[in-house]
């Protein structure tokens, strides 16, 4: 159910492109909702739904809470806010490390063209009081796409042989970075968006940041 509903939130940005595009989408995009697993010593990706609102309050654009204290080193998970996965990864040293070896090869570094909350635009895109936890919805900012992740450093494929991981989207190409910070020469042209959000307690608030501290 739940993965249906991203498909169709991806079709959504699609509305001016082919028919060709737009099942090319709904199947990269199905793909991606069940990622289970990326390859290597990487940590298990679970895709985590979002829990607490009822399906009436999801589709209103309530804000999603999750316990981000289950989240182990290395691992990212998903959930649904309005419709739209919200990428929560907890970054190692080493990738926190890799974002500053990369900015060269970037096309917003300091996110001067792309969308987040005041307290996200900086080099991580992220809380400067939890700096390694990434806070993304995860949408290609080409034509709506959800990207694959990619969180091994190392050579890869797509990524290239001196990936410090990232986020690849198939449908058109475009990579991002592991703050999602888009690189060159790529279709797209700005980094994916960072939603607002809050911290209370163990529990981050996607959708929500009013009364931040
Ligand atoms: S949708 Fe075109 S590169 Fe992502």
């Amino acid at each position: 159910m739940a993965d249906n509903h991203v498909s169709d939130e991806s079709v959504q940005h699609s509305d001016e492109n082919s028919v060709e595009d737009i099942k090319r989408r709904r199947f990269i995009t199905g793909i991606t909702a069940g990622f289970g697993a990326v390859g290597g010593a990487m940590a298990v990706t679970p895709f985590v739904m979002s829990m607490s609102p009822s399906e009436r309050a999801k589709n209103a654009g309530a804000p999603v809470q999750y316990d981000y204290s289950k989240i182990q080193e290395g691992q990212m998970v998903k959930v649904e806010w309005r419709g739209k996965p919200v990428v929560l990864l907890k970054r190692t040293p080493e990738m926190m490390q890799g974002l500053k070896e990369i900015e060269g090869s970037l096309a917003d570094v300091m996110s001067d063209q792309s969308i987040q909350p005041e307290y996200a635009k900086n080099e991580d895109r992220s809380d400067p009081a939890k700096p390694e936890l990434l806070v993304m919805e995860g949408v290609c900012t080409h034509l709506g796409c959800s990207p694959v992740e990619k969180l091994a450093i190392g050579p890869d494929p797509q990524m290239g042989d001196d990936s410090q991981g990232g986020f690849f989207c198939p449908c058109h190409g475009s990579k991002f970075d592991l703050a999602g910070r888009v690189y060159k020469n790529v279709p797209a042209t700005t980094n994916m968006p960072v939603p607002p959000f809050k911290f209370e307690g163990n529990v981050i608030v996607i959708g929500d940041d009013v009364g931040r501290a």
